[in-house]
């Protein structure tokens, strides 16, 4: 799956983001043993147990049973072009889950020219050893 494929699965499954409340749509597609996992953020009536798109794709593919993560793609397509990176890059939370559960993962992120590892991301990241 290249880069390009990838985040375009991203965009796609941000269309089904549920985001009635900030209406900022943010999907996320994954690689695991050549096999693609999406995830989108769902926001409920209690805003702060809102589920961010990245750990959606990430608990769907633990669900599943996937393999090694490898590629992941992120896609926050209600952010202006022009918006700076920290608008489309994966918050705190996401970050310590892409630690634990896709520490070899290669992030790219919906127009950013480069790409990201977890520890360009996180450094430092806790873990239990
Ligand atoms: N959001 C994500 O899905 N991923 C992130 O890493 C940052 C934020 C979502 C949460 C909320 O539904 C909306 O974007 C605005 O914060």
């Amino acid at each position: 799956m290249t880069r390009e494929e990838l985040l375009a699965l991203a965009r796609e499954a941000a269309q089904r983001a549920h985001c009635p409340y900030s209406h900022f749509r943010v999907g996320t597609a994954l690689v695991a043993d050549n096999k693609t996992y999406m995830g989108v953020n769902v926001e409920i009536s209690s805003y702060g147990l809102t589920l961010c798109a990245e750990r959606s794709a990430l608990a769907a593919a633990i669900s599943a049973g996937a393999g090694p993560i490898t590629q992941v793609a992120v896609a926050c397509i209600d952010a202006s072009p022009d918006a700076p990176l920290n608008e489309r890059t994966p918050c705190g939370a996401c970050r310590q889950w892409l630690a634990d559960l896709a520490p070899d993962a290669i992030i790219y992120i919906d127009g950013s020219e480069g790409d990201f590892s977890v520890a360009d991301l996180l450094p430092y990241a806790f873990a239990l050893a």
